[in-house]
């Protein structure tokens, strides 16, 4: 039985912000990650996003390198600052250049380009009206959307609405999208405008298909006590279910409208956008994978905590705490590694809403040691990606309709909060922290594994 479908989708995931640099080059308007310096939850010394991998200038090499590996795919995102100038739409000819030239480049080799319309990077005058809170940010969104689809629509065929819209909602802080005081109103305008473009996408692009594209990952009770099964049914609805209900189902599930009210929250929803919620339904769920969660119900002594990153943190009284899983190693960042918990996910995701789906990130953060010969050997992310993959094909044998593999890089870039030092890419990209080097490209042992594996079709994992 072959592993892997003809035209899987091989490839590797960027988001602009991390990658590009270049913040002010071509007309870009700032967005509200230029000028993040360091972190200012952990007080680390570590770098911003100003200059990241400077893809900006070596896009060409960048996806010949892509190319060389064998993608099949490349998922990336748009910056929505270097295409919308202010708040009355207006469209920078340059920005649409950037990536009319670079879409036309990954033609050139045959790779299928994944766009992500909005990764966590929104334009600064997106504050002006008091960011993502604010209902109008849909509207800002369906602008953004309709310039993309107008521009790229006959050469893009798979298209990604929000980036971790549920990380923006339980990690605000963490990724630097913003403090959290009315999460569940953040996570509201995120879905209309998710649905905004959907619905748009449809009417503009009826041949395109496109889909959500948050972090899901199942969670485990702690123990057979039944309270702690609870406490995983609520981990997962605010985790993971709620953010797929609502735009596979087309509505909040009434779990999770209790658990607002329970909580003494609220956000406000109209009648019109019920009706567009229900209306904007995806192709296909596009999801990121990491690690698993695993949770315990809590105890009187319990408080919230402040949310430490993506993968760990919520405490919930009465409702749900994070615990460690004593069966799982972490990588050097502290984040559990779970292969395992991958075929469980994708198992979940699809009895769930019986859709496509697209694998837009997974991969292992490390710190890579770049050799005096130019090599850089990194065996702990060739047996992260086999152990991954190999689930990934049991999940597939299963059943499960996996059309794509895009982890997280495809080059080096920056970490969302903990700078360059921690990687990701298949290609090294020599700059520290601060000394921005010659940010020269050096191909990592995983380079040539990870092209093997493609040019096999998965088999020979
Ligand atoms: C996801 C994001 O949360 O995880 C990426 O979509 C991010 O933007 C990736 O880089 C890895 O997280 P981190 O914090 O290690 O960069």
């Amino acid at each position: 039985m072959k592993k892997f479908p003809k035209d899987f989708l091989w490839g590797a995931s960027t988001s602009a912000y991390q990658f590009e640099g270049g913040i002010n080059e071509g007309g870009k308007v700032p967005s509200i990650m230029d000028n993040k310096e360091g972190h200012p939850k952990y007080g680390k010394d570590i770098t911003g996003f100003k200059d990241a991998s400077h893809h900006y200038y070596k896009w060409k090499e960048d996806i010949s390198l892509m190319a060389e590996m064998g993608f099949k795919s490349y998922r990336f995102s748009i910056s929505w600052p270097r295409i919308i100038k202010n708040l009355e739409g207006d469209v920078n000819m340059d920005g649409i250049k950037f990536y009319d030239d670079l879409l036309d480049e990954l033609k050139k080799y045959g790779i299928e380009p994944i766009v992500t319309m909005f990764h966590f990077d929104y334009p600064d005058f997106v504050s002006e009206i008091g960011g993502i809170q604010n209902a109008r940010f849909s509207n800002l969104f369906e602008i953004y959307s309709k310039v993309l689809f107008e521009y790229f629509g006959d050469k893009v065929n798979y298209w990604l609405t929000i980036n971790e819209l549920n990380i923006m909602v339980l990690s605000s802080s963490a990724i630097g999208t913003g403090d959290d005081v009315s999460k569940w109103q953040v996570m509201h305008n995120l879905n209309v405008a998710q649905a905004k473009a959907i619905r748009l996408c449809r009417k503009m692009l009826p041949k395109a298909k496109i889909g959500p594209a948050p972090n899901i990952a199942v969670t485990y009770a702690k123990t057979c006590d039944p309270t702690d099964y609870t406490a995983k049914l609520n981990l997962d609805q605010i985790r993971n279910w709620v953010y797929l209900d609502i735009v596979c189902r087309g509505s909040y599930s009434k779990n999770f409208l209790n658990f607002v009210k329970a909580s003494g929250e609220n956000f406000v929803m109209t009648e019109e956008e019920k009706v567009i919620l229900n209306d904007s339904k995806p192709d296909f769920i596009a999801f990121n994978y990491y690690s698993t969660a695993t949770v315990s119900m809590t105890k009187s002594e319990d408080i919230q905590k402040d949310k430490a990153d993506q993968q760990k943190g919520i405490v919930i009284p009465g409702f749900a705490k994070m615990v460690p899983n004593e069966f799982l190693e972490k990588t050097q960042f502290g984040w559990e590694i779970d292969p395992i918990g991958f075929r469980n996910t994708l198992r979940d995701v699809y009895d769930r809403y019986q859709l496509p789906i697209m694998i837009t990130e997974n991969g292992i953060g490390a710190r890579d040691v770049l050799n005096e010969d130019g090599t850089i050997h990194d065996d702990y992310r060739i047996e992260y990606y086999k152990k991954h993959i190999e689930q990934m094909s049991l999940a597939i044998q299963d059943g499960v309709d996996v059309i794509g593999y895009m982890p997280w890089s495809a080059i080096d870039l920056v970490s969302t909060h903990e700078g360059i030092s921690k990687r990701y890419g298949f290609v090294y990209v020599d700059r520290d922290e601060f000394d921005l080097k010659d940010m020269n490209r050096y191909k990592k042992d995983s380079f040539f594994w990870y092209k093997e594996l493609i040019k096999n079709n998965g088999e020979n994992i």
